[in-house]
């Protein structure tokens, strides 16, 4: 058998192995840590073995210098308590989630060589939901900021609050927080803020690794060694979806490594919306949701072919929302409730003649219909 090489582990007790096949690569990992890697129960597949208690071995599929398609493993150590320290209440639950393209291991790659990374791709496509199971696979604390085109170093870095008597003391940031905690710190919408957050955050996304605390006399806070960036980007080249998107520097967008996410294979989404929503197993149910999940294909061919007619992303967010309140009052109304309501008059057209009535069998007059 060829033996996974280790490369050299890294100081943060990481390992990354490589095997011609899945099944060598598990061994590899067997014959390192002792124990047999135990795929995680939580979820049909998200490539991700518990290796004892205190590692998860993330796998994917790449090829190596010739092509070949080969096997491989990122091994991180999970949080224990002590890391963890008072951080509890921050460590997401463990939700059902289900992985592709190889996302969690570009997670554990990154988190490995300590690269932030950038995801990239449309709303609802599942960009939160990636980071916060990834977080909760390993115990971490998830620090979560949500940035926009009002976001200003105060409420990412921190600001001079006063204590009574004239004095003043500085309140960390949430990002000064995690930086000086360690945990997973997601920026979301990074590129929806101004050049002001992205300038707070250059010493942290660079090889310093620092913040400077400018009003705090200088203070310089190194990264903490279990602190990784991660952040959510909305894609640049729909500025009419993403009002206030920002077109980023080749220069800020060299300190990311990133990963782009596409809308989901249906397999998956019906794989999601049947462990969701527990419902749509019956058969009338499943007819409905295999309509769904037309009306959904048809939404993203529009949005891909014709983004200046039909400016509308139909996620896997919008497929959930539009599923939890099928059972409850049928489709059509359901759709009205969890999207099309929400629409102006051009789009509902547009759904209606060509969306609904090309994929639907359903009555539409209940769409525009005024409630009583
Ligand atoms: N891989 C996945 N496995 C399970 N659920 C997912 C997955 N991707 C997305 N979802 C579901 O889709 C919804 C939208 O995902 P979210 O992460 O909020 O999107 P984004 O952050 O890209 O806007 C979530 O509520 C989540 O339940
Ligand atoms: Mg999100």
């Amino acid at each position: 058998m060829q033996r996974p090489s280790m490369f050299a582990a890294c100081e943060n007790g990481c390992r990354a192995l490589v095997a011609p096949d899945r099944e060598r690569l598990l061994a590899g990992a067997m014959e390192i840590a002792g124990v047999e890697p135990e795929a995680t129960a939580h979820t049909p597949f998200d490539g991700v073995y518990h290796v004892g208690d205190g590692l998860l071995l993330f796998t994917g599929s790449f090829p190596d210098p010739g092509g070949k398609l080969m096997a491989r493993g990122v091994m991180v150590p999970r949080w224990d308590a002590g890391a963890v320290g008072g951080g509890e209440g921050l460590v997401p639950p463990l939700r059902f989630y289900h992985d592709h393209d190889s996302l969690l291991f570009s997670c554990a790659l990154a988190y490995m060589l300590d690269a932030p990374l950038a995801i990239h791709g449309h709303t609802g496509v599942g960009k939160t939901e990636l980071v916060r199971y990834f977080a909760a696979l390993l115990g971490a604390p998830l620090y979560r900021m949500n940035l926009h085109g009002l976001s200003t170093t105060d409420d990412i870095i921190g600001k001079l609050v006063p204590s009574g008597g004239g004095a003043v003391w500085f309140q960390d940031g949430l990002v000064t927080t995690a930086v000086r905690r360690g945990g997973v710190l997601l920026l979301e919408e990074m590129n929806a803020t101004g050049q002001e957050v992205w300038f707070a955050l250059h010493g942290l996304l660079d090889g310093s690794r620092a913040l400077t605390l400018v009003e705090k006399d200088n203070e310089v806070v190194h990264q903490h060694p279990r602190c990784r960036i991660y952040a959510t980007f909305n894609p640049a080249e729909y500025p009419d979806l993403y009002p206030g998107t920002k077109e980023l520097s080749a220069a800020y967008l060299r300190r990311w490594a990133s990963v782009r996410l596409e809308f989901m294979e249906f397999d998956m989404e019906r794989a999601i919306l049947l462990e969701r929503f527990p419902a749509f197993v019956e058969p009338a149910y499943m007819e409905i949701l295999e309509t769904m999940l037309q009306v959904a294909r048809v939404s993203r061919e529009m949005l891909l072919n014709r983004s200046r007619a039909f400016n509308f992303v139909f996620s896997t967010g919008t497929l959930e929302a539009w599923a939890s309140f099928v059972p409850h009052i049928g489709p059509v109304a359901a759709a009205k409730m969890a999207f099309y309501d929400l629409l102006d008059d051009r789009l509902k057209a547009i759904f209606r003649e060509q969306v609904f009535s090309y994929v639907t069998p359903w009555d539409l007059s209940l769409l525009d219909r005024p409630r009583r």
